[in-house]
């Protein structure tokens, strides 16, 4: 029987690629968009036309009662999660200077706090099969800081720190907990930065001289999901070009 794989935010960016190496690989996968977003439906049927199967529901992964009442529903329409993917996240980049509460908030409730509000939907039944996975997808501004990103920064570095708690927990049960760390990715969040931050900033920053691509950490995600992965755990993999070396 195939596993079920919950990717939360996978319409676009790095979930999109995930969901679809997951699909590629067998795994039922569902994933997760904000409430009222208008173009989840047309993604979905777009997605599907091209085989994927996928399903998706809505979700506010900022708040404790929406993620219960999505995986009531994901465990009920499709079956229990197998493998989680903590893959939701914003941005709001500026100087500390002028950031409001509201802005670093909105960073730690929709990147930090979902990671417990996702994860605490599923780790009862993953402990009662013995067998789960849960991926984090942090980044490299956890592991070093970025300039203009205090509350992103912050939320991502706590997202590992949470990782090596409850792999400690759940280790003897067969349920890995990890952290990716992916670099600069050529996707919408990351297209957002200021041109020339980029060129003169960023990617002189990164060995590899060029942005990541989703399918990379796609690859990524989907080793950790895996029967071979199951001696993974509490890890923190950097994936960005070698970025975290600077
Ligand atoms: N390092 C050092 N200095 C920087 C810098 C950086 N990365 N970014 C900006 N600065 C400097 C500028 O050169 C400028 O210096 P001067 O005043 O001497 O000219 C000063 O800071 C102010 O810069 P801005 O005019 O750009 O200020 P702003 O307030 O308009 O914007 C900002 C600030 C929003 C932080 C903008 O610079 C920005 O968007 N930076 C990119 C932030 C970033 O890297 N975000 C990552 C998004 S992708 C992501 O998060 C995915 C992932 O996980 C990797």
């Amino acid at each position: 029987m195939s596993r079920v794989a919950l990717v939360t935010g996978g319409m676009g960016g790095l979930g999109e690629a995930i969901c679809i190496k997951l699909a590629a690989l067998g795994y039922k996968v569902v994933t997760t968009h904000s409430p009222g977003n208008a173009k989840a439906a047309e993604w979905l049927q777009s997605m599907n036309n091209m085989g994927y199967g996928f399903k998706a529901f809505p979700c506010d992964v900022a708040d404790f009662d929406s993620c219960k009442a999505c995986v009531e529903q994901v465990t009920k329409e499709v079956g229990p999660v197998d493998v989680l993917v903590n893959n939701a996240g914003i941005t709001r980049d500026m100087t500390f200077k002028k950031m409001n509460k509201a802005d670093w908030d909105a960073v730690i409730s929709t990147n930090l706090d979902s990671v417990f509000n996702m994860t605490k939907q599923v780790m009862d039944g993953m402990l009662e099969r013995k067998w789960g996975r849960v991926i984090n997808v942090s980044s490299v501004n956890g592991q070093k800081g970025a300039f203009g990103q205090t509350n992103y920064s912050a939320a991502k570095a706590g997202m590992h720190g949470f990782t090596k708690a409850l792999a400690l927990e759940v280790a003897r049960s067969g349920v890995t907990v990890n952290t990716i760390s992916p670099g600069y990715i050529g996707t919408k969040m990351v297209m957002a930065i200021p041109q020339e931050i980029l060129d003169s900033k960023i990617l002189p920053q990164i060995p590899v001289a060029r942005l990541g691509k989703p399918e990379e950490i796609a690859g990524l995600v989907a080793y950790l999901s895996s029967e071979e992965a199951a001696f993974v755990t509490g890890a923190n993999i950097s994936i960005n070009g070698g970025q975290h070396m600077f």
